[in-house]
């Protein structure tokens, strides 16, 4: 029997081993726990975004107001989609997701802000939101490499469509006539 075969036959021992497990197998390189973690703290940025959006959504107010209302209203959707799928992956690691909102601010790595805001301070709050999700969310692909391609591919994902949503405000900002960075 060749080295091959048998770590094949090692490797479905060890799966069938672990099959209540669901997903997670042995082979599995990351520290899974810490995955977890990692993850959870994901999901509490993407829901602090869901309620940030729906409450922009439901404030915004003026001439401009329609089309960037429109917009936060997809970005909601978009970012309660991107918590689906993060919940998703934190069970299939047979951890918990956390959707306690005692702390979820502190878990998140996204601000939320409750002060009276105008339409342009709403956008802006939300472009800041997006950079954030995209370095830490860039730094976590990074961070998984080649230790959880599963976790890594879906993170690269939502990474994608963070770009898209701080690339809409950006140019929302230049459609209601503010300058893009500046005050
Ligand atoms: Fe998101
Ligand atoms: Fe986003």
């Amino acid at each position: 029997m060749n080295t091959f075969k048998a770590d094949i036959e090692e490797i479905r021992r060890r799966a069938r081993e672990k099959m209540d497990q669901g997903a997670v197998t042995a082979t599995y390189q990351a520290d899974r726990q810490k995955v977890i973690d990692v993850l959870n703290e994901v999901l509490a940025t993407e829901l602090v975004c869901v309620l940030r959006y729906k409450g922009h959504y439901f404030m915004a107010q003026g001439i401009h107001s329609q089309a960037v209302a429109a917009e936060f209203l997809e970005h909601a959707k978009e970012e309660e989609a991107h918590a689906d799928l993060v919940a998703k992956r934190i069970t299939e690691l047979n951890g918990k997701p956390n959707f306690n909102p005692n702390g979820l601010h502190t878990r998140s790595h996204a601000e939320y802000s409750d002060a009276d805001q105008s339409l342009e301070e709403m956008i802006r709050e939300d472009l800041v939101a997006e950079r954030v999700a995209i370095s830490t969310y860039s730094e976590i692909v990074r961070w998984l490499g080649n230790e959880d391609p599963t976790t890594r591919r879906m993170i690269e994902g939502i990474l994608a469509t963070e770009e898209e949503h701080a690339d809409d405000l950006a140019k929302l900002l230049v459609r209601i006539g503010a300058k893009p960075d500046g005050h």
